[in-house]
């Protein structure tokens, strides 16, 4: 509609935004992970009823799933609270007593069976930390953490080690190990995908505080108010729809209400006002040409292809006894050069890579919390796909032969009576783990950032809010947790809440 002056046009506008509000606007939100469940939430509080949440999944929590396996709960997605200061999540479980200090361990073993010296494990930490975590002073903006750190790592132990050939070998093995746990941490599965020069921000304080056995679920009842006060939960059960499978929306501005619908795969459609998109990136990447009519803007296109989505597997055992003998924390595993090209003749079945068996793309096991019999093998890399096809039986023997080549010579490693494993590559409801910065996605890039151009809403060539994009991969600067994911929901909630001149009440 044109309208004759600007007066009567922004009075229309006004009446029309009056009327919409009064009507309680409807709210779909696709995806019960935590930046669906955290858009709700704040809606719930500011008084919007009209909200309905589609999950694919026959469970809420998205890459929150904590499962009872062992003595206590383990968490095949998100583990641990990063971080203190400005983490939400830190804040709304404060003096809840629901988190503990998780000591990382820092023992380092070689495959040629030997145990790093603890003075030597300190110097590669230190050498691999000083070089990571430099500010500033990148000779390219660019530029990747692996070409970045390569050079670097190797002046480093040069000086270091470069009298003492043993050292400076191990030392220069050392460097899979870090590329395997910068890999884990930024989810990408070479470290020349991601930048070195990232907008990641850490929330200071301790960086990794675990849920005391009870998983990192024990926050969803928190988001949801079931806990620590059941009977101040919020409506969440009327509102969320289980295995609701979105495969695509549409939307037409020309119908003043109702205008943008969610389609499922089982055949119903879901109209509103607002939809909020929360799935993943790598969904996103997977999807988004068959997701969208209209489809979605270059500049977002762009950003879901350039950003990197990544790889991790976790694979969880139990054994009937503990071979480790409780004596340590975990265990950090550097392949020697000979090993990782053995391996693929000592342990042939499964898939390889670059004449490396999936076996040497571990890097680590870790003990768990109040789960005395339990171990947590990680696994990086291009291989993770395959690597989750595997049968339990395959990941059993694969994960005893790597503890059996490293620790055999201390412990009588054994078999595990029985293991869960993560799928989310798998999975076509997340396609992968968690999201990071490429050199790609900040080249070319001025004022914003991918992450944000992502997040942008789209609205209807009359100004009027339509889709929105929340989740983890939409954070600028806490994007790959769960604090961030928090924060993206609130943030469209908050959006829709201003565009409708509410005020919240939290
Ligand atoms: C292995 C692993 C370890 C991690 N460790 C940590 C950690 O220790 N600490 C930390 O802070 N973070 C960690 N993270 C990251 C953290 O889990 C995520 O950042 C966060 O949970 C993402 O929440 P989200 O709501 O953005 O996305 P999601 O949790 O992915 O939620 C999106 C929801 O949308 C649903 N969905 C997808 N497609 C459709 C569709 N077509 N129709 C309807 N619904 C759909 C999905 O099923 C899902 O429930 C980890 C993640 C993984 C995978
Ligand atoms: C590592 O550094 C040494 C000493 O500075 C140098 O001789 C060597 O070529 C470097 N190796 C690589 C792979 O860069
Ligand atoms: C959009 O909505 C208008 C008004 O309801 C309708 O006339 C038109 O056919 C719709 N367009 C499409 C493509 O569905
Ligand atoms: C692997 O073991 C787990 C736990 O015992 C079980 O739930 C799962 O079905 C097994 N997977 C296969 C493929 O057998
Ligand atoms: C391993 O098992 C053997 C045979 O039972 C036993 O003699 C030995 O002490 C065990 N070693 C360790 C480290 O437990």
């Amino acid at each position: 509609m044109k309208c004759p002056t600007a007066t009567i046009c922004s009075l229309l506008a006004l009446l029309s935004m009056a009327w919409t509000a009064k009507q309680d606007p409807s709210i779909l939100i696709i995806g019960a992970g935590v930046a669906g469940l955290s858009t709700a939430r704040r809606l719930m509080e500011a008084g919007y009823s009209n909200v309905k949440i589609l999950e694919a999944e026959p469970r809420i929590g998205g890459r929150i799933n904590s499962v009872f396996f062992g003595d206590a709960f383990v968490d095949l997605g998100a583990r641990w609270c990063h971080g203190q200061n400005g983490n939400v999540v830190y804040q709304m479980v404060e003096g809840l007593d629901l988190l503990g200090h998780t000591e990382i361990p820092f023992k380092m073993y070689h495959s040629s069976r030997t145990v790093i010296d603890e003075e030597f494990a300190m110097g590669l930490m230190e050498a691999m930390d000083g070089v990571y975590s430099v500010d500033g002073d990148y000779p390219d903006r660019y530029i990747s953490i692996g070409d970045f750190c390569e050079d670097r790592f190797n002046s480093t132990i040069h000086e270091k080690y470069g009298k003492d050939e043993k050292k400076l070998q191990i030392a220069k093995e050392a460097m899979y190990y870090f590329e395997m746990e910068v890999n884990s941490n930024e989810g990408s599965s070479t470290w020349f995908e991601s930048t070195a020069q990232s907008d990641y921000l850490e929330c200071e304080g301790d960086l990794v505080q675990h849920w005391k056995g009870k998983g990192y679920k024990t926050f969803l009842d928190v988001l949801m108010k079931k806990y620590p006060e059941p009977k101040n939960q919020l409506p969440f059960e009327d509102k969320i729809l289980l295995s609701k499978e979105v495969s695509e929306i549409t939307w037409n501005e020309s119908r003043p209400r109702n205008s943008i619908a969610a389609h499922c795969s089982d055949g119903s459609t879901y109209t509103a006002d607002h939809l909020v998109f929360t799935p993943s990136l790598g969904v996103l990447k997977e999807r988004m040409h068959s997701m969208f009519v209209p489809k979605l803007p270059e500049k977002k296109r762009m950003a879901i292809q350039n950003m990197g989505y990544g790889l991790v597997m976790k694979v969880i055992l139990h054994y009937p006894e503990i071979w480790w003998k409780n004596d340590c924390n975990g265990f950090n595993l550097i392949w020697s050069d000979e090993d990782r090209k053995r391996a693929i003749n000592e342990f042939p079945t499964g898939p390889n890579l670059n004449g490396r068996s999936w076996v040497t793309y571990m890097h680590y096991s870790l003990a768990v919390e109040n789960n005395p019999k339990v171990l947590v093998a990680w696994f990086t890399g291009k291989l993770v796909p395959e690597i989750e096809l595997l049968s339990n039986d395959t990941l059993a023997r694969g994960i005893t032969y790597v503890h059996e080549k490293f620790m055999g010579h201390i412990y009588n490693v054994t078999l595990p009576d029985k293991l869960i494993h993560s799928d989310w590559q798998s999975n076509p409801h997340f396609r992968g783990t968690y999201s990071y910065q490429t050199p790609a996605a900040k080249k070319g890039k001025k004022a914003t950032s991918a992450q944000e151009d992502l997040a942008d809403p789209i609205r209807t060539a009359q100004g009027r809010l339509i889709l929105q994009f929340a989740g983890e991969g939409t954070h600028p600067h806490h994007y790959s947790n769960v604090h961030g994911a928090v924060e993206t929901g609130f943030r469209e909630a908050e959006r829709i809440i201003s565009y409708y001149g509410k005020t919240t009440n939290i």
